[in-house]
């Protein structure tokens, strides 16, 4: 039975009981974040928990909660939770305004935070699985202009993704005024004459871990790459595109609306760079111990 964090207690899954005025699930009022777990450590934690941060700055609401109060419930949650999951797991961790009296558009004076993280089964991939790579289809981005928060309002990236499905593809790049932002729930690269191209930070897409962790790896290895805006026409001419995200990792997109990306194939640059990234994960050797 999985133990979740609930409102300052740890408790099974089942006794979880939420009100419906919780204006989480009457106006999608809240943020939320994944963080996938390598050798027993949640990745980038104090980079996710900055992430989070930022969105409830943005969304108006305020908990006391620290890094350090967020470490200590993780390292319970794991704890707790190995057994159900063995070591394949990742964490959910998502905060809303709560509940109120009534249902009322205005926000709260007195806001009760619905706080609630847990654990879900991941199993870490490996490069050849990521190799594999995936369909793409392109889509008109139908979502809202403040994309930098991780909102729990998630309709269109829902629909978008259900879309590329039913189309025989993975993922759906968004498009905003003839620019490609990101995807329904992972960010764009595209490499061109050998630089890693990714769109920079804005209203218009969610500032990634995994994104920053690419630049990052991109700047060390002196792998040429750029942070600048991506036109819809420059992705038929690319010669490689991937995504990246917490889940997802890094993965080559093959065929983008039925046609080839390059030859069909990951192309140089992406192996290079899976390779720095697994070494990378790799390095973060500090096992979680029951
Ligand atoms: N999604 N863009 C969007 C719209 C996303 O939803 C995500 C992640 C990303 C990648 O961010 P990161 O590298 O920090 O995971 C970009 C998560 C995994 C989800 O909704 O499940």
């Amino acid at each position: 039975m999985s133990i979740i964090y609930f409102n300052g207690e740890f408790i099974p899954q089942e006794d979880a009981k939420i009100s419906i005025t919780d204006r989480g699930f009457t106006f999608g009022d809240g943020i939320y974040e994944v963080i996938p777990v390598y050798n027993g450590t949640a990745f980038r934690l104090p980079e996710h928990i900055q992430r989070l941060e930022n969105s409830l700055a943005n969304i108006r609401l305020k908990i006391d909660y620290k890094l350090t109060d967020w470490q200590r419930i993780f390292d319970e949650l794991l704890t707790r939770n190995l057994t159900e999951f063995g070591k394949g797991l990742s964490l959910y961790l998502q905060i809303t305004r709560g509940a109120t009296a009534q249902r009322d558009h205005l926000l709260p004076n007195k806001p009760k935070p619905t706080i609630i993280a847990f654990c879900m089964p991941y199993v870490p991939n490996t490069i050849e699985k990521l190799a594999q790579g995936i369909k793409a289809i392109t889509l008109p981005d139908l979502r809202w202009a403040r994309c930098s928060i991780k909102s729990t309002n998630l309709l269109p990236n829902v629909l978008q993704r259900q879309e590329a499905e039913d189309q025989g593809a993975q993922e759906a790049i968004l498009i905003k005024d003839g620019f490609a932002f990101e995807c329904t729930s992972s960010n764009l690269f595209l490499v061109k004459d050998g630089v890693i191209v990714t769109p920079p930070k804005s209203h218009h897409l969610l500032g990634g871990i995994t994104r920053d962790v690419i630049l990052e790896l991109a700047a060390k290895h002196n792998m040429p790459y750029a942070e600048q805006a991506i036109p819809e026409t420059a992705l038929t001419s690319a010669d490689e595109i991937w995504i990246s995200s917490s889940t997802r990792e890094i993965r080559p997109i093959l065929a983008l609306n039925g046609k080839p990306v390059g030859d069909g194939t990951p192309g140089p640059i992406w192996w290079q760079l899976i390779q720095h990234y697994f070494a990378f994960k790799e390095s973060l050797n500090t096992p979680h111990t029951a």
